[in-house]
């Protein structure tokens, strides 16, 4: 059966278009039914529709920090185009319980470290300081921990001696574009 696919983004989309982008491909047992941004100014979204896809847009500003009143609406509107997966791509609010525990184990998300290492923001100057030799991706199930729960995959790259947060943010993100789709891919055969 074919998966649902809902993607929420905060930004340029880039993830997402490369998620939209391989289930367009046959042998991909899935499809994007919405893509929805919590700002109405995310790039992606704009990408999103020029690719026929139904997009929505939550902004959680007038909700006023009230996380819950805002994870109502946006559980509301991605219940509409019910789909069976949901992933984070680039999503810049931190979810709470509630909102986690109705999409259990259904919720995928991609943070640009190698979990356990370097959860919440930062992550690339963060690996630069610490002096690391790799830095990378992770996609991983989502938990009510934030950047925690069962890894699905991880890819790796060297962090470069004169490397900037940005230069080395450039190289993760290639490799962000190859491991979350695949990753989604393995996750759909095994029945996700
Ligand atoms: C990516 O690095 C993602 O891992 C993150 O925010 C960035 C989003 O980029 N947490 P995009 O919106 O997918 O282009």
């Amino acid at each position: 059966m074919t998966k649902r696919v809902a993607i929420l983004i905060s930004g340029g989309g880039s993830n997402m278009m490369s998620l939209v982008t391989a289930m367009d491909d046959d042998g991909f047992d899935a499809k994007p039914v919405l893509v929805l941004a919590n700002n109405a100014d995310a790039g992606g979204i704009a990408k999103a529709r020029a690719k026929g896809i139904a997009t929505a847009v939550v902004d959680h500003r007038p909700f006023k920090g009230d996380r819950a009143a805002f994870e109502a609406v946006l559980h509301e509107t991605i219940a509409k185009h019910q789909p069976d997966i949901l992933c984070l791509a680039g999503f810049m609010r931190v979810l709470t319980a509630g909102f986690i525990d109705k999409w259990d184990g259904k919720m995928l998300n991609i943070h640009p470290s190698l979990l356990p290492k370097y959860t919440g923001l930062h992550t690339h100057q963060r690996a630069i300081d610490a002096g690391d030799k790799k830095a990378g991706c992770s996609v991983h199930v989502v938990t009510a921990k934030l950047d925690d729960g069962p890894l699905l995959g991880q890819a790796e790259v060297p962090v470069l001696a004169d490397d900037t947060a940005e230069t080395l943010a450039a190289r993760v993100l290639i490799e962000e574009h190859k491991l979350y789709p695949a990753a989604l891919q393995a996750f759909v055969k095994n029945g996700g």
